[in-house]
């Protein structure tokens, strides 16, 4: 191959340049054009095909920051529709065109999950990332426990058959996702400084993480110390909640809940999803659930509570919601994303080289080695019906109990972040945030710089 393309889809997450900068020097050293397509397969809806060359004479562009968040090359949700052969077609013609001989999706779930026609056409890898955390599997045969319910003229549904495989952390499958870390490092921090608050306020402060239906943001927030974990994994029983929150409350006159957006209420129904809109890919659109939270706290407690205590005025006073936000997915990565988001982009490379097609490069760990990249068959993730699930929390990671990380929750979690912070990394805090400089200089958007680089197709010789 002397010429591949790459392209960021789905949501950004602080690990996406630093994936590109892995795939652009690995193509370097291997003598690869690498075409970086702008914002995602939109790219490749478009006649015109807006890209830009990342490594000219072999040399990577110095945009190509890998200690930038987001993405140079922009990113969307706009996918290619699987049941639209025109386009799929018109799209393999259009990357046969610009000479293209292979391409690289840096995405989650859903990219993989719509890579399967594309790779009938051109030869396709995906390099992982996502906050989520939720590409991959929690053991091999995972994906044959899903069963596909409802009949002729019914709505069919997915539901799990009870698992018959005992669960071992060193044979999870991309054990960890670039983009993870960094998101649950803002996330640590808010519900450290949102303590503070609830503590000198005497307040119940509910702190809503980003992570749609898996636990693992919410799971590894556990290292901000909140009083509460809940994830939508487990249903929330409402009066086990609010027995704790009381119980809490009692003895350190205030409580900091972690909730995940996608957390579930006794009745199965995801409780952050009051609007009924899906994104480009599908998604139901999550919004809410630390709100829905606060109001079933509110009711239960009622106002005497607060005032007989002499803490609040009334309920609504004593407890808030504060959701973590687009934070925990922008800014700068922190050491643990930067080097395996990197690692990831030239496995991706390599194996594109190496023949491989309809594959994602992996990320997995055993304690006597540690961290290693390697690559495994879309095919493995997929369920008999050839859908890619989201992976959630293996049940064993929380305790339903204490509502927090069980032990093997807490051994999940402790290689991913013993020394996920870098030296540089505190020292970029040291230096960058107060740097004079940023009072006198505008903001100077990356987007400024690639627009001068970008070419449409037609212009490649
Ligand atoms: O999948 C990543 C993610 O950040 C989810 O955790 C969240 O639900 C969603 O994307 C938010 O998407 P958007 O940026 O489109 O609102």
């Amino acid at each position: 191959m002397k010429r591949i393309a790459i392209l960021t889809a789905g949501g950004d997450t602080p690990a996406l340049n630093a994936t590109i900068h892995g795939a652009v020097v690995r193509a370097n050293q291997r003598r690869v054009e690498v075409i970086g397509l702008v914002k995602g397969f939109a790219a490749l809806l478009q006649s015109g095909v807006p890209h830009v060359l990342l490594n000219p004479l072999f040399t990577e562009i110095p945009e190509l920051d890998p200690t930038r968040g987001g993405t140079l090359l922009g990113a969307s949700r706009a996918y290619v529709d699987p049941s639209d052969f025109p386009l799929l077609d018109l799209v393999a013609e259009r990357v046969k065109r610009m000479g293209i001989e292979g391409l690289i999706c840096i995405g989650g779930d859903g990219t993989l999950n719509g890579l399967q026609p594309l790779a009938e056409r051109f030869p396709v890898v995906l390099a992982p990332k996502t906050i989520d955390n939720d590409l991959g599997l929690n053991y091999l045969n995972e994906p044959d426990e899903w069963v596909l319910e409802g009949g002729p003229g019914q709505p069919v549904s997915y539901r799990r058959s009870p698992s018959r495989t005992r669960f071992d952390l060193e044979h999870m499958v991309n054990y960890v996702t670039p983009g993870y870390a960094t998101s649950v490092f803002v996330s640590t921090e808010g519900v450290q400084r949102l303590r503070t608050t609830a503590e000198s306020h005497r307040r119940i402060a509910i702190v809503e993480v980003m992570g749609r239906h898996s636990g693992y943001i919410a799971l590894g927030t556990a290292y901000g110390q909140p009083d509460i974990i809940l994830v939508p994994e487990h249903a929330l029983d409402i009066e086990r909640l609010f027995e704790r929150v009381k119980e809490i409350y009692e003895l350190q006159k205030n409580v900091l809940i972690v909730c995940g957006e996608g957390v579930v209420g006794p009745d199965g129904e995801v409780l952050g999803a009051q609007k009924a809109t899906t994104d480009p890919s599908g998604n139901v659109a999550l919004s809410g659930a630390s709100e829905a939270l606060r109001r079933l706290l509110i009711e239960r407690f009622g106002d005497d509570y607060f005032r007989r205590l002499r803490r609040a005025e009334s309920a609504a006073a004593a407890i808030f919601t504060r959701k973590v936000g687009h934070t925990q997915r922008g800014g700068r990565p922190i050491l643990f994303d930067r080097v395996y988001g990197g690692r990831l982009g030239a496995c991706a490379v390599d194996m594109l080289l190496e023949g491989q097609n309809n594959a994602f490069a992996t990320l997995d760990w055993k304690p006597a080695a540690g961290f290693t990249v390697g690559s495994a068959h879309a095919n493995s993730l997929r369920d008999r019906w050839g859908l890619i699930h989201a992976r959630q929390l293996h049940p064993s990671f929380y305790d339903r109990e204490l509502l927090r990380p069980s032990q093997i929750g807490i051994e999940y979690l402790m290689p991913i972040f013993t020394r996920a912070v870098g030296h540089d990394d505190l020292e970029y805090l040291r230096h960058a945030t107060f740097d004079p400089g940023n009072l006198l200089r505008p903001y100077h958007s990356v987007n400024t710089d690639i627009n001068k680089l970008m070419r449409y197709l037609g212009s490649l010789p």
